[in-house]
């Protein structure tokens, strides 16, 4: 592949310079680079196999800190202002980072009182990676010094076309319980609810002897002999949350001052699996999403979480492209087992997340290490080097992005949504609950994939998305609701929607008070449903359904409200409710609103979900065979992007026409997409 001169490079910047997407032509392309752990004739391969891939962004400095600033005050810059230089020479732009992603041992030495704690007060020392407590204001200090003097060195360096603030913020210290946190905890607290006396009601502290007379008296959830005051729980995830934004928003302020044309973006875990902060509350700040993502060994379906999580980030950056920042050319090193992948796994994960909005695909790392805790994760350039298949894919992945061009900057357009909140799932899964093995993430996974299997694309929006455009919307176990969300919902549904709410929504206001006179509180209303008793499911006990079905995991004792309209879709066939409903519809407005008052087997899931897609009018993006996975991007100019990924081990035949974007061929009316693979058609064009 031909690679772009230097000044090519330069004239493509300007042109494509924007503050909301790096200065990089066409889709972006690479990963973390790490040459500090490299011998120089390394690094000068490093960018040869960069050019002969296509490389053309990778993100430098995230681990930096000790060797650009050996010393306190010290700086060593000449190895990185060498690459740097090495890699614009040959086209490649820097996601250049603050290096500000583990602090050098001569500062934690030197202050540990940096260092983060646990619930129990045990100290998280030094040694791996992130070892800093977010709310210490000596660890600030020193972090924005060095963000300072990266900044100033870079500011003017062609290379840099990306701040990469820190590195996954949280994702080791989210909560940390030092008496620096809970200075800061006290501070937001007090920010957030004026009086102690105010705080005292929202958090229900007449239970349990804990009225509290001063903020001073106020502690993080430590660990403590019996259940923690579960507001204080939940308050303390926002806190957490708004506090590691606090610290990028100051990180920003001073890369924006000292190069206001640069844009800056942190890397977020848009995962199920990730649940610490609230990246809908985060997106206003970042001039790009971007997000890493990396699939579990063991998950079968291990495409839909993928599909998952790459339709979350889209909802997070409010539908426009994203940047999948890292993700993995093969086995990682952190699971039980971690699993190979095929060639072909490999170009479906990567084509997966552009087909749902990325503009960007990039993995961790570069070039495999030979040492340290990350030696056996793969990488673009594997520990047997050049000539091996991972990095035959890699180049081939290079030349598919490159293909995929045209691609850049259409958006993904969806009639499906499903509600998704981190503050529900940090309030759904406190302690001494009705169910203490309750999973939000899993709740929402049964209702994706069965959406994902009736072949529909679906965006994944926060309650407070504009929910105006949808036909059909899911809501699954939404326990928290504000009011005004609860209320756009009964707007939608009154509109013309379809919307469908499952058991355990509704439940508590946003300070996890019950919403007394029945549940589901919020949605009582609008479901024409009162419940007066949830009746979970012990075990591996599932109850029969009238129409053959089963309900697992969770049962509610449901009455229809009369006169309000709602029917029971099934009810139960046995056990202690029978004869209650179990799903409901209320006609209303133009649409209807349902409720399913348990965890249905896949096969009802999977009816109830195509009955409202059905009522709904939401047709699948393509008529494909089970596991032939089809989604769309539209261009301004009229031209779709029809995606097709082939998870089977058959071909896979569908119907298409217009220009098969990786082969260049003409399509007339049939695609054949082979066995594990991925075929691009432009549509109308
Ligand atoms: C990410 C992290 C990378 C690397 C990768 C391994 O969480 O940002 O630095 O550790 O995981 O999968």
């Amino acid at each position: 592949m031909r690679r772009m001169t230097a000044s090519e490079h330069d004239a493509t910047a300007r042109d494509t310079t924007s503050l909301d997407w790096p200065a990089v032509p066409g889709l972006a392309f690479g990963g973390d680079y790490n040459p500090e752990q490299w011998p120089l004739e390394v690094q000068l391969e490093d960018v040869e196999l960069m050019g002969q891939a296509g490389v053309n962004l990778v993100s430098v400095g995230i681990f930096s800190w000790a060797m650009l600033e050996p010393r306190e005050g010290e700086y060593d810059w000449g190895w990185l202002d060498d690459v740097l230089d090495r890699l614009h020479a040959r086209g490649v732009s820097a996601a250049l980072a603050t290096a500000t992603a583990s602090p050098p041992p001569w500062l934690t030495h030197r202050h540990p009182e940096i260092l983060p704690q646990d619930a129990d007060g045990s100290t998280l020392w030094p040694g791996a990676r992130q070892a800093y407590s977010i709310s210490s204001p000596v660890f600030r200090d020193y972090a924005l010094r060095m963000t300072r003097a990266v900044a100033e060195r870079y500011a003017a360096h062609p290379a840099l076309a990306l701040w990469h603030v820190d590195n996954e913020l949280g994702c080791h210290n989210a909560h940390d319980f030092s008496d620096d946190a809970a200075a800061a905890f006290r501070s937001w607290l007090e920010a957030r609810y004026g009086t102690v006396e105010e705080l005292n009601r929202a958090w229900g502290t007449a239970f349990w002897s804990q009225r509290y007379s001063s903020f001073d008296e106020i502690l993080p959830p430590r660990k403590a002999p019996m259940f923690v005051n579960p507001t204080q729980n939940l308050d303390f995830h926002r806190y957490s949350s708004d506090e590691l934004l606090a610290y990028f928003r100051d990180m920003k302020a001073i890369l924006r001052e000292l190069t206001p044309a640069v844009p800056v973006t942190t890397n977020f875990m848009c995962t199920t699996r990730s649940k610490h902060m609230d990246y809908f509350a985060w997106a206003a700040d970042m001039d790009v999403i971007a997000t890493d993502h990396y699939t579990i060994a063991d998950d079968d379906e291990r495409h839909i979480e993928l599909a998952f999580s790459a339709d979350l980030t889209r909802g997070v950056a409010d539908g426009r492209p994203w940047m999948l920042m890292e993700h993995s050319t093969s086995a990682v090193n952190w699971q039980l087992r971690n699993r190979t992948k095929s060639p072909d796994e490999m170009l479906r994960d990567s084509l997966s997340h552009v087909a749902r909005g990325a503009d960007a695909v990039m993995f961790f790392q570069w070039r495999q290490s030979a040492a340290g805790a990350e030696k056996y994760h793969s990488a673009m350039v594997p520990h047997a080097g050049a000539d091996t298949d991972v990095f035959r894919t890699t180049v081939r992945l290079g030349e598919i992005l490159q293909a995929l061009e045209p691609v850049r900057g259409s958006t993904v357009r969806a009639q499906t949504a499903v509600l998704f909140d981190y503050e529900a799932w940090w309030a759904s899964e406190l302690d001494s609950h009705p169910r203490n093995d309750f999973s939000y993430p899993e709740e929402v996974m049964h209702w994706y994939r069965a959406l994902w299997q009736a072949g529909v694309t679906v965006d994944v929006v926060h309650p407070s998305a504009d929910l105006s455009g949808y036909r059909a919307i899911v809501v699954p176990s939404l326990y928290l609701v504000r009011d005004e969300h609860a209320q756009a919902l009964a707007d939608a549904a009154e509109a013309g929607a379809s919307v469908l709410i499952t058991f355990f929504s509704g439940i508590v206001d946003e300070h996890d008070a019950v919403r007394l006179g029945g549940y589901p509180g919020a949605f009582r209303e609008l479901l024409g449903i009162r419940t007066e008793e949830f009746w979970t499911l012990q075990g591996r006990d599932s109850h029969a359904l009238d129409d053959g079905g089963r309900g697992e995991f969770w049962a509610e004792k449901t009455h229809l409200v009369p006169d309000q309209g709602a029917t029971a879709v099934r009810s139960w066939a046995e056990g202690p409710l029978a004869g209650h409903p179990a799903v409901t519809r209320r006609p209303l407005g133009a649409g209807a609103a349902w409720y399913v008052g348990t965890r249905p087997d896949a096969a009802t899931l999977r009816q109830l979900v195509d009955s409202v897609l059905e009522e709904a009018g939401v047709a699948p993006e393509a008529e494909a065979p089970e596991d032939v996975e089809a989604v769309r991007r539209h261009g301004e100019d009229g031209v779709a992007y029809l995606f097709v990924l082939n998870h089977t081990a058959q071909d896979a035949v569908i119907t298409a026409h217009g220009r098969e974007l990786i082969t260049g061929a003409e399509v007339a009316g049939e695609l054949t997409v082979r066995a594990g693979e991925v075929a691009v058609v432009a549509e109308g064009c």
